[in-house]
């Protein structure tokens, strides 16, 4: 590649993605549009005639990210290259960032995607485009054009934006109000994806649980529990999994209809946030311990094992050494597969501004390091357990350096695997995208080893 735009009078562009898996998918349909409006992707910013980022401003250092990468590449304005600021980012610091980044040209949050070709087209005349949410968008982002970027495993979105305003969290300024699709096209979208060849679904959404089917006939509308089974019945489709879960909403028929359906994965992220009931309140969480554990028990007497994931923040204003001690007791009571977890970050608008942030960060840090010693110490034990089992992997990759196929389970974890005999005559090796028996021979604390079975 020469390192020049393309000398054939095609449109490129580059896009860089931050963020959650929403913010991945979205990346895919606003590639799909812009390939829709005759621009070609590439691969370097460098070769791209309109350079993108997809933003993420969860916390303080994601959003800091965007602005040093504008920064670095501010010099190529020169040679015409627009700049475009999409995602949370956008939606938050709206026009402030021409301030701030004066070569930007296109800013833009995700209830506006719709608007790309339009808003293309102004900065492509040399104006400035913007285009913000003010929560009062009730369409979601569909688009025929997805292009999606992993060939096994399809996203599709149920429920854009939030309506639950958290104390710390800055997604309902970031992505608008709550709007659910039809389930009619979701499993449209799905049935569409197991013709192309996917054979694993992962429904999307900040809260999937408040899913509200919005078809006009209501014998027809699904539970968000129906609507799982119902793409789980999808010919084609052996894996279902669906992200994020808010424990006030979530309901036992989501356990009811993992423990029946064998294509509805075992697993289920659960956010907590802290184990403190008096946090949860200044959090604005809407639960209890007590309620959250009683979720927790529903998903341990399901007849089919189910892992079970979390989010964990440290250092929320006001968190005592007792409240955090509750926390540590949670990890344990419930035995997770896996924590992700975070120093409070004081985000814009939300709620907990008002409060004191007076938890030094290297409190927070003391903190985080105690939470997560614990919790790889639960890991060490609960994965151990697993040697001597079968699982069946999906193939996702092979690690050229190590030898190993990369294989993940249906509870998601990643079961890296050798083939040591070779497969009978007429029996397939290992393919990508395809599904193998392993025996797990060795565990780590965030993976586990095994055999191919033969
Ligand atoms: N500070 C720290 N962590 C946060 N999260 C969301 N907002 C903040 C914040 N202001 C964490 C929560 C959430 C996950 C996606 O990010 O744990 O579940
Ligand atoms: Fe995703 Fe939240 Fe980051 Fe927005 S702020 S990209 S919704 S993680």
């Amino acid at each position: 590649m020469s390192g020049v735009p393309e000398e054939d009078g095609q449109k490129t562009f580059y896009l860089e993605t931050f963020g959650c898996q929403m913010n991945v998918h979205d990346s895919e349909k606003v590639v799909g549009t812009l390939l829709q409006e005759g621009y070609r992707q590439v691969e370097t910013v460098e070769q791209a005639d309109l350079i993108l980022y997809n933003t993420c401003s969860i916390r303080d250092k994601a959003e800091q990210r965007v602005f040093h990468r504008l920064a670095d590449y501010r010099k190529l304005q020169a040679q015409g290259k627009k700049f475009g600021v999409l995602g949370c980012v956008a939606q938050q610091e709206g026009e402030r960032i021409f301030e701030r980044a004066p070569h930007v040209s296109l800013v833009c949050g995700s209830a506006s995607y719709r608007n790309l070709p339009q808003m293309l087209v102004q900065i492509e005349a040399g104006n400035r485009s913007t285009g913000l949410d003010d929560r009062q968008t009730d369409e979601c982002f569909e688009t025929e054009f997805t292009a999606r970027t992993n060939p096994h495993r399809g996203y599709i979105t149920i429920i854009e934006g939030c309506d639950k305003f958290c104390a710390y969290c800055v997604v309902p300024f970031t992505r608008g109000k709550e709007r659910s699709r039809t389930s009619e096209s979701v499993l449209a979208e799905a049935r569409q994806m197991a013709d192309l060849g996917y054979t694993e679904i992962q429904l999307l959404g900040q809260n999937v649980n408040s899913y509200r089917d919005p078809t006009s006939d209501a014998t027809k509308r699904r539970s968000f529990a129906e609507l799982l089974v119902a793409v789980a019945e999808v010919p084609g489709i052996k894996r279902v999994r669906f992200t994020t879960s808010h424990p006030r909403d979530f309901g036992r028929d989501i356990v009811e209809a993992i423990a029946a359906v064998p294509a509805l994965c075992d697993h289920i992220h659960l956010p907590v946030q802290t184990g403190s009931t008096r946090l949860l309140d200044a959090m604005q969480r809407l639960y209890t311990r007590e309620e959250y554990l009683e979720r927790i028990a529903w998903i341990k007497a399901a007849k089919r094992e189910i892992s079970i994931t979390t989010d964990v923040i440290v250092g929320f204003p006001g968190e005592t050494e007792a409240d955090f001690a509750e926390t540590l007791t949670l990890l344990d009571e419930v035995g997770y597969d896996g924590v992700f977890s975070f120093k409070y970050s004081p985000r814009p608008n939300t709620p907990a501004l008002q409060l004191d942030d007076a938890i030094p960060d290297e409190e927070k840090a003391r903190r985080l390091e105690i939470l997560m010693v614990k919790q790889k110490e639960i890991q060490i034990a609960r994965y151990k357990k697993y040697i001597g089992t079968v699982a069946e992997v999906m193939v996702e990759g092979y690690n050229e350096t190590r030898g190993q196929w990369i294989g993940r389970m249906s509870s998601n974890k990643t079961l890296n695997f050798t083939v040591e005999a070779q497969p009978a005559p007429g029996l397939p090796g290992p393919v990508l995208g395809g599904y193998a028996p392993v025996l797990v021979t060795g565990s780590f604390p965030n993976s586990l080893v095994g055999k191919m079975v033969v």
